[in-house]
């Protein structure tokens, strides 16, 4: 009986790893919170100019994400409990008890939990990103396209059930964590992929 809430915590404690944080460490740089959009998380960090750590705290940050969900999955936990083990590890992540509940917007993260969620989803979410981050060179436009799209494409592959509401839970929480990068946009503002900044 304990075992679900056990679950949800060390899932959240998993997603309050903070990969950038470590990864600028590794790696001797600037904290990703002191430049650029000041968040911690695989774009800003690529804006210290080192490709090799915003790598890292990309992969650091989808695999946390995917290992949560892919270990309640192994443990035989109903499809509601992993869900929410999806989120516990992704609130972990925008609201880590490490940084003092600041994080991420949970990009990576939750390219991580959806692929191990559903593949086919994950793919067709993470095809987005990279075919809007191509064409626009905008980080955070790719992530919200993606998460607008996500649960249009959850519906679309299985129907409306429970797995919609989680979806939709995740994307409306990363898009409120990119309020200030959606009025960046509209004001022509904000920086693209691969252009440092102070
Ligand atoms: O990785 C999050 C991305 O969508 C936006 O990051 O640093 O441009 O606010 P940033």
């Amino acid at each position: 009986a304990l075992a679900i809430p056990l679950a949800l915590i060390a899932a959240y404690l998993l997603g309050s790893v903070p990969f950038a944080m470590i990864s600028s460490k590794v790696f001797g740089l600037a904290d990703p919170r002191t430049y650029g959009s000041g968040n911690p998380g695989a774009t800003n960090v690529l804006r210290s100019g080192n490709k090799k750590a915003a790598l890292f705290t990309l992969l650091g940050d989808a695999l946390k994400g995917w290992l949560a969900v892919f270990l309640a999955q192994q443990a035989g936990f109903s499809d509601l409990a992993v869900g929410l083990i999806a989120l516990a590890v992704f609130a972990g992540h925008l609201f880590p008890v490490f940084l003092k509940f600041k994080g991420g917007k949970g990009v990576a993260t939750a390219a991580g939990v959806l692929l191990a969620l559903d593949p086919l989803l994950g793919l067709a979410v993470l095809g987005t990103w990279i075919f809007v981050a191509f064409a626009f060179r905008y980080s955070s436009l790719a992530a919200v396209l993606a998460a607008t799209l996500a649960p249009v494409f959850q519906v679309m592959m299985h129907g409306a059930n429970g797995q919609t509401l989680i979806v939709g839970v995740l994307s409306l929480a990363l898009i409120g964590k990119h309020w200030q990068n959606l009025q960046r946009l509209m004001a022509g503002q904000e920086s693209k992929i691969g252009s440092k900044k102070k």
